[in-house]
């Protein structure tokens, strides 16, 4: 029933996921450095480092990483700010059961540097979205999204502390319903079953009310 956490950095999303109640059994980082590895030693969770340095080639590191996910036999694998393009041959083995969070409303900004680039394409909405991961990068079936308002003042700074906030709301319900066995993929669509019609798009609250 266990889910395994994939980061690089500061962990936020997979603390969401943990301070949710969800059974974390391990955090896996591909940079020791990662600030999110102690926020989960702290809590008693499993963390290894698979440097993505120490290996040639992609292949060699995604099989390294891969056989320390099996090694806890999870569920679910969870990317949460895991900044590493993963090779065809891991997606499929985790195929159905691997998921990401993206900080832009996809299919819209998919890559880097989403707020910067919202910001500069002068969208009005923005946000972030949780999807089943797919060969083809931030491309995959979506699972629920969450949009926020883009204001006039908004800096790249303000604008991700807005999205971000919505990404700690949506992550730890998207594993929840995985884990409840309530999400069933139909080609690109996921249907969510016993999910509201609201349930799966979350739109921040009207701020001037
Ligand atoms: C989050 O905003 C996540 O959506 C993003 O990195 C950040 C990680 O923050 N992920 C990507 O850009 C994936 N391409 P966190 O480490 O605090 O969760």
């Amino acid at each position: 029933m266990s889910v395994v956490v994939l980061i690089s950095g500061r962990g936020s999303n997979m603390q969401a996921l943990l301070e949710a109640g969800l059974p974390v059994s391990a955090v896996i980082s591909n940079r020791a450095d990662a600030k999110g590895l102690e926020t989960a030693s702290a809590r008693g969770v499993a963390t290894r480092v698979i440097e993505h340095r120490g290996y040639a080639a992609r292949e060699a590191f995604d099989a390294a990483l891969a056989d320390a996910i099996d090694g806890f036999a999870p569920r679910l694998v969870a990317l949460a700010g895991f900044m590493r393009i993963l090779t065809p041959a891991f997606v499929a083995r985790y195929a159905g059961r691997l998921m990401n969070i993206h900080p832009s409303l996809l299919p819209a900004f998919p890559g880097l540097d989403t707020h910067a680039r919202a910001l500069a394409a002068g969208v009005k909405l923005h946000g972030c979205t949780v999807h089943f991961v797919t060969a083809e990068l931030d491309h995959g079936p979506v699972i629920v999204q969450a949009a926020v308002p883009v204001f006039a003042g908004d800096d790249e700074a303000s604008l991700a502390a807005r999205v971000l906030a919505a990404e700690h709301r949506i992550y730890p319900a998207a594993v929840r319903w995985f884990l409840e066995d309530r999400l069933r993929v139909e080609g690109q669509r996921v249907i969510g079953r016993g999910l509201s019609e609201s349930e799966n798009t979350l739109i921040s609250p009207d701020p001037e009310r």
